[in-house]
């Protein structure tokens, strides 16, 4: 990954959309320094002006689940099988907050209720709960220690759009009430559109397209992302409907990325120059940010928009 500048202030959500391996969950893994041994990370990570990368063990420690919570990708097959939910989301609540047993049952039990489960599911085991249910039991588990950013990498791919339209809401809900900042990770722009205030769309291990969630998804001003959102069928419109519109080729290997700007040899608008010439996230207009050489001073996004 290169370049990544991104901020989420308290009480706002940021979507991070991208194709599949384009490096969303690494992203979210160098927050809380949780890449593998011998991963290079440079740059800042600021947690409430705190640098994540410069912290003794001890304080990320500390800063994981208290600072900064995490629901993996995938995160409801890694509750633990032979433990009872509610001991899980109290292991937490006793090592960060010092908490009796009887006062993290108490909290366990509120936590459940607020996620939308009785707090007598707290003695079932994962095998017990729906999908649905240990989602939200994963979701229980990041806010225990009531943190200041949850990090929530694709928490409703595995649902069905019931339970996902609720579990949705009720992120929202969480990060509105608590002042919560969210980052959530998903590769449908759709939820992502409806569901985050801003919107980063990230390609080859770059963010490559930045702003207000709805104008990126419905009027995004990169090439990339232009086609990331014509990918997804519109309610209503037969023509997308019927001829859904993919892009062609696929992402390159991280470790063999092509010259200039890596989303050449997929781009219909590309010039010339674009093989030799990167171009840096520079700004769209206001409040928006696009690393594209037809966007900027003299814009020609509408000419990209109207290539197939
Ligand atoms: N531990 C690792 N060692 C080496 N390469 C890795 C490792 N983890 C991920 N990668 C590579 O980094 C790239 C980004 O992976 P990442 O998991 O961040 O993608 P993603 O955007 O989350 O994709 P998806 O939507 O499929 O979850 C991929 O090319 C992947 O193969
Ligand atoms: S810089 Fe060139 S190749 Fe890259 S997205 Fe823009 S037009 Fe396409
Ligand atoms: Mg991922």
């Amino acid at each position: 990954m290169r370049g990544v500048n991104l901020t989420v202030n308290a009480g706002q959500k940021l979507g991070i959309a991208g194709e599949s391996g384009c490096g969303k969950s690494t992203l979210a893994l160098a927050l809380l320094r949780l890449l593998p041994a011998g991963t290079r990370v440079t740059g800042e990570i600021l947690l409430d002006g705190e640098d994540v990368l410069t912290m003794k063990w001890g304080r990320v420690r500390a800063v994981r689940w208290a600072g900064a919570s995490i629901v993996f990708q995938g995160a409801m097959h890694s509750l633990n099988a032979v433990h009872r939910v509610g001991e899980q989301i109290a292991e937490p609540i006793l090592l960060h907050r010092k908490a009796t047993p009887t006062g993290a049952r108490k909290k366990t039990g509120e936590l459940l209720e607020q996620v939308g489960l009785p707090a007598a599911r707290a003695s079932a085991y994962p095998h017990e709960l729906s999908g649905g249910q240990r989602q939200r039991v994963m979701i229980a588990m990041a806010l225990a220690c009531d943190p200041r950013l949850v990090i929530a990498d694709e928490p409703t791919t595995a649902l069905d759009v019931m339970i996902q339209a609720q579990i949705l809401r009720l992120i929202q809900q969480l990060v509105s009430e608590q002042e919560l900042g969210l980052m959530m990770i998903s590769h449908d722009l759709a939820v992502l559109s409806d569901t985050c205030d801003r919107l980063a769309v990230m390609y080859a291990g770059r963010v490559v397209e930045e702003g207000p969630a709805r104008q990126v998804y419905e009027d995004a001003r990169h090439p990339y992302g232009q086609a990331l959102s014509a990918a997804f069928p519109r309610i209503g419109d037969a023509g997308s409907r019927f001829a859904p519109r993919g892009l062609p080729g696929d992402p390159p290997d991280p470790a063999v990325l092509p010259s200039g700007c890596t989303f050449h040899p997929r781009c219909a608008v590309a010039l010339d120059s674009c093989a030799a010439e990167d171009q840096a996230l520079r700004s769209a207009e206001e409040d928006r940010r696009a690393a594209c050489v037809h966007v900027g001073p003299v814009a020609v996004a509408d000419e990209a928009r109207s290539t197939p």
